[in-house]
């Protein structure tokens, strides 16, 4: 079984406008591409495919679906092997249960890996000889405070001017491994004949990047003057995938043990510049976000992280998502900190000019975590009034429904309630916060359930358009779905679990996928969403909330008419007569709340 989650990101990794522009002529024509469909004969072009929806749908002949969905039917793949062909194009490996792999399969592998490693090491080798040649690359580190003996540690080096200087260091230049490697570039003319070869890395400093075995997996290459880009990478290989790898983590793991925390910066120089100037315990990410999986790597080194990052606007961001990624997986004997630096510096240039202490305060004083996601969810709203503190609450809920109960989601939950005036009781009561999203359970799905239709079809497929809109979906409303029948409602409650399986960043395209291969039951409303134009996500989420709104107030309203004749006490019909009409008043004020203001 491969899991939805990596399902999902390989989805949100690949342009299905790259997939199916491999096999059908697209041209753009709106927001949307056109081709001749290669599902059925035609002569003018009705097969669309959206970048947005990242969906294909033939007016023609109603074929539509995913990348996946279309390497399947086009090629006749199997879904594994549909997978594994996308992944493969983005440098992602699919998770696999060792054992599954037939041995000769995993041999060629090894094979394959051991060729490239090999590669990777001959020329990071190379590089290094090279830099001691060079008289302007070392005066270009030396410019920049760095020692040849930190150079030395990193493995630094120097790719020199020319196309093919790799051609003296491998008898076979036109070996397989080297452009697998992504040590060179094979160009192919536009007739698509002649192929011609050529270094990737020319007149750069070279940085190669370790896995924690120590093996070279990759490069990064910097220009010495004010050439573009800045820095030029390795290519995601089988290797190397950014979103696995820190730089520098392998050489700061005993710096790392001995300080008791990491450092996360976010650039190669931090990184060497930082071990000379006293903190050996820096590594970086690659020129990306912080993933779930950097972090995990990052926890197995040590108990304590901290993250550095600049105190702009994209600092601000890549900490956001830095947070997104450490709430998993923190537990109580974690210890998360943010590190925001004035705006014009990074570590390297800080520590340059305030000194080792300076940098050391600023180490010790960071954000906690908790603290940094409650000012995240309070800092843009006016808390003064009811409308903010639910804003507040509203988007605190994703970020604490992502993370395991513990002392320290109890703790933000306090820091939240405080904030909000709420009691810590009502805000898990709010967020569900007891249920774990990951456990809710799948019932199989039944056959024969009734159509949806009305307002039940339209929920439906607003959160079929638009998973993340699950979130928006609490107990309440689950329970006020049952208006529609019971069948109904499990539907409904089944596929609100499913959509936040995904994730915040879960996707129509990776929800389909999800649904066509539990039940067709999904297949019409899938195929009609993929043939109208994008609905945009904020009016949705408006228009459901009016919904759900209105779905309680029935709800309430045909519990209220049968209370009379309900059997219960008339103590127990008055408690919940004032329940009732309570839960309505509130119901009104939200709706009033929510009308645009004139
Ligand atoms: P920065 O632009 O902040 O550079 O990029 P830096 O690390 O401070 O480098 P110096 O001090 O100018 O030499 C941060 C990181 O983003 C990635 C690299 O990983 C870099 O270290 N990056 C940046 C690229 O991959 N390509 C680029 O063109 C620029
Ligand atoms: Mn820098």
């Amino acid at each position: 079984m491969i899991p939805q989650s990596f399902i999902t990101d390989l989805l949100n990794r690949v342009d299905i406008v790259d997939v199916v522009g491999k096999y059908v002529q697209l041209k753009k024509g709106g927001a949307n591409f056109m081709g001749l469909c290669p599902f059925h004969n035609e002569k003018s072009p009705s097969f669309t495919v959206s970048p947005t929806k990242q969906f294909y749908h033939c007016f023609g002949c109603g074929a539509h679906g995913t990348s996946i969905g279309f390497l399947i039917e086009y090629s006749g793949m199997g879904f594994i092997d549909a997978v594994k062909d996308l992944a493969q194009n983005v440098g992602m490996v699919v998770p696999d249960a060792d054992d599954k792999i037939p041995p000769a399969q995993r041999a060629a592998h090894a094979a394959q890996s051991l060729a490239l490693t090999e590669a990777m090491t001959l020329a990071c080798d190379f590089y290094r000889g090279q830099l001691r040649g060079a008289a302007n690359a070392i005066a270009y580190l030396k410019n920049r405070g760095l020692t040849g003996e930190v150079a030395a540690r990193f493995g630094m080096g120097y790719a020199p001017a020319g196309w093919d200087n790799l051609r003296s260091v491998f008898p076979d230049y036109e070996a397989l491994a080297l452009v697998e490697s992504g040590l060179v570039i094979d160009k192919v003319d536009e007739d698509g004949g002649n192929k011609k070869r050529y270094d990737r890395f020319r007149e750069r400093i070279m940085f190669p990047i370790r896995n924690t075995k120590g093996q070279v997996i990759g490069f990064g290459g910097r220009v010495l003057d004010s050439g573009e880009p800045k820095y030029l990478n390795s290519p995601e290989t089988p290797l190397f995938q950014k979103g696995f790898e820190l730089y520098g983590l392998f050489e700061a793991r005993q710096a790392i043990r001995d300080a008791g925390y990491v450092l996360v910066t976010e650039g190669y120089m931090d990184v060497v510049a930082l071990a000379q100037l006293g903190f050996p315990q820096a590594v970086a990410t690659l020129g990306t976000a912080c993933t779930a999986t950097h972090v995990q790597k990052l926890l197995r080194q040590t108990d304590t992280v901290v993250f550095s990052f600049d105190g702009d606007k994209a600092g601000r961001r890549a900490a956001r998502r830095a947070l997104e990624a450490c709430l998993p997986l923190i537990t109580d004997n974690k210890t998360v900190k943010f590190l925001f630096l004035p705006t014009e510096h990074d570590p390297d240039s800080f520590v340059r000019e305030r000194g080792f202490e300076a940098f050391e305060l600023e180490i010790h004083e960071a954000m906690p975590l908790s603290q940094f996601l409650l000012r995240e969810v309070t800092a843009e709203h006016d808390l003064s009034e009811p409308e903010g503190r639910a804003r507040a609450q509203f988007d605190a809920k994703p970020l604490l429904q992502s993370m395991l109960p513990s002392s320290l989601r109890l703790q933000i939950v306090r820091g939240l309630a405080g904030l909000t005036e709420s009691t810590p009781a009502e805000i898990e009561g709010l967020f569900e916060l007891a249920k774990p999203v990951s456990v809710v359970r799948r019932a199989p799905p039944r056959q024969g359930r009734p159509q949806p239709i009305g307002l039940e079809l339209q929920i439906l497929r607003m959160l079929v358009a638009h998973p993340p809109l699950c979130f928006g979906l609490d107990a309440a409303a689950l329970e006020a779905f049952n208006s529609f029948g019971p069948e109904s409602a499990e539907r409904l409650a089944q596929l609100v679990g499913d959509g936040q399986a995904l994730g915040p960043n879960g996707s129509f395209a990776a929800l389909s996928q999800h649904l066509k291969s539990v039940s067709p039951e999904y297949d019409a409303l899938i195929a009609e969403i993929a043939s109208e134009p994008e609905s945009d996500p904020e009016a949705g989420k408006l228009w459901l909330s009016g919904a759900v709104r209105e779905i309680k107030l029935d709800a309430l309203k045909q519990e209220l008419n049968q209370l009379f004749s309900s059997g219960l006490t008339s103590d127990q019909i008055g408690v919940r007569f004032r329940e009732i009409t309570a839960l309505q008043d509130q119901l009104r004020r939200e709706a009033a709340d929510a009308a645009p203001q004139r």
